[in-house]
């Protein structure tokens, strides 16, 4: 039997800093900096900024992973990394020092796709949960349906042809005079709005495939603002709620019905959702009350799972270690890393 692997993982492939230790699915500490602060008077994530704040926090991160887990460098069986997809040099800061560790210390170096270690975000919760399952990857990078045939092995059943969805959230919040990042912050508006106020269009809903677009979305909601800008009673603050709600609606319908239609095609009677968007309370209740309807069970990671963290990170590199599958100091970062090879 593989004695259980006592993984190092660190996540550098955006704003958030972030070192786990993983023992098989149990994490035995997770410590995520985020630099959204730092990013917030440009509205955006800004890159360079982003490498020189992963630099500053990455050692003490690294320390405090170690002490919060009682456990010091020798005790390590394998340094984990995100390899990409992201921000290139936010990436190279993390590999390079997933590198000299894994050097330093003679032990392998696991390299990570950032979307696959989203779809183990899972496992913490449900160590039993077993493939084929269907995963919506829900972030602000990506927007995909994916059939989980093994770990390992994934097909894309369909993607956002334009925006991510957290990205819509983001750029809408931005239409709204709302902060980044966006999702939390309509989220929070929507709570006190009505969802049927606005009509807003639902993207691809009507099209026999599993792909989404979110651009067109937004586009809508920017012109409904300017409409409502003529009048006379308008102001943006007051219609915040109600736009935000009805915002949040359209993107669940279509997340929603696609991901359902999705596992009925596909016969699969389990599905999931991931990714910083899956973090949403009114997105969760709602597939879940769908998902019920259908008597298909849904698996939901712990919130502070679904944002960017490195556990996710050390559960996916955990099945890597017992692969065997290592990679040598040759490594590289690829900050347009597919989960899956075109064609297949
Ligand atoms: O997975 P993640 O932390 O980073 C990427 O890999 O992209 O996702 C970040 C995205 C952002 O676009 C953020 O606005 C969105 O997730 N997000 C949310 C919520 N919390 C974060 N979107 C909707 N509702 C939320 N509560
Ligand atoms: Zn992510």
């Amino acid at each position: 039997m593989t004695p259980n692997s006592l993984i190092l993982s660190i996540e550098t492939s955006c704003d958030e800093t972030a070192v786990a230790i993983t023992s098989g699915y149990k994490i035995l500490s997770s410590l995520v900096t985020s630099q959204i602060k730092d990013h917030q008077p440009y509205g955006g994530v800004v890159p360079e900024l982003a490498s020189r704040k992963h630099i500053t926090a990455l050692n003490y991160l690294i320390d405090e992973a170690l002490t919060g887990a009682k456990v010091g460098f020798a005790d390590l069986s394998a340094i984990a990394v995100s390899k990409g997809p992201g921000l290139v040099g936010a990436l190279m800061v993390g590999m390079a020092a997933a590198k000299t560790l894994a050097f330093s210390l003679d032990i392998p170096l696991i390299p990570i796709n950032h979307i696959e270690a989203h779809i183990f975000s899972v496992m913490n919760n449900y160590k039993e949960l077993k493939p084929p399952f269907l995963c919506l990857v829900v972030s602000g990078g990506h927007t995909m349906i994916v059939l989980v045939r093994d770990f390992g092995d994934y097909q894309l059943i369909g993607q956002t042809l334009d925006d991510a969805a957290g990205e819509a959230f983001d750029k809408v919040a931005k239409a709204l005079g709302l902060p980044y990042p966006g999702g939390p912050e309509i989220e929070k508006a929507a709570l006190k709005g009505d969802e049927n106020s606005y009509k807003l269009p639902k993207p691809m809903l009507d099209r026999d495939n599993y792909d989404f677009s979110f651009s067109g979305l937004k586009t809508a909601v920017v012109y409904l603002l300017r409409k409502l800008e003529g009048s006379s009673q308008f102001s943006v603050r007051s219609s915040q709620p109600d736009i935000a709600a009805s915002f949040q609606k359209a993107v669940t319908d279509v997340l929603t019905v696609k991901l359902m239609r999705a596992a009925k095609q596909y016969s699969i009677d389990k599905i999931s959702m991931v990714g910083g968007v899956s973090s949403n309370n009114y997105i969760r209740s709602h597939l879940k009350a769908e998902a019920a309807k259908e008597g298909i069970k849904l698996y939901l990671p712990d919130k502070d799972l679904s944002t960017d963290n490195a556990a996710m990170v050390g559960m996916a590199a955990d099945y890597s270690f017992k692969q065997q599958k290592f990679s040598d100091l040759k490594e590289s970062v690829n900050p347009n890393l597919a989960l899956v090879k075109s064609g297949e």
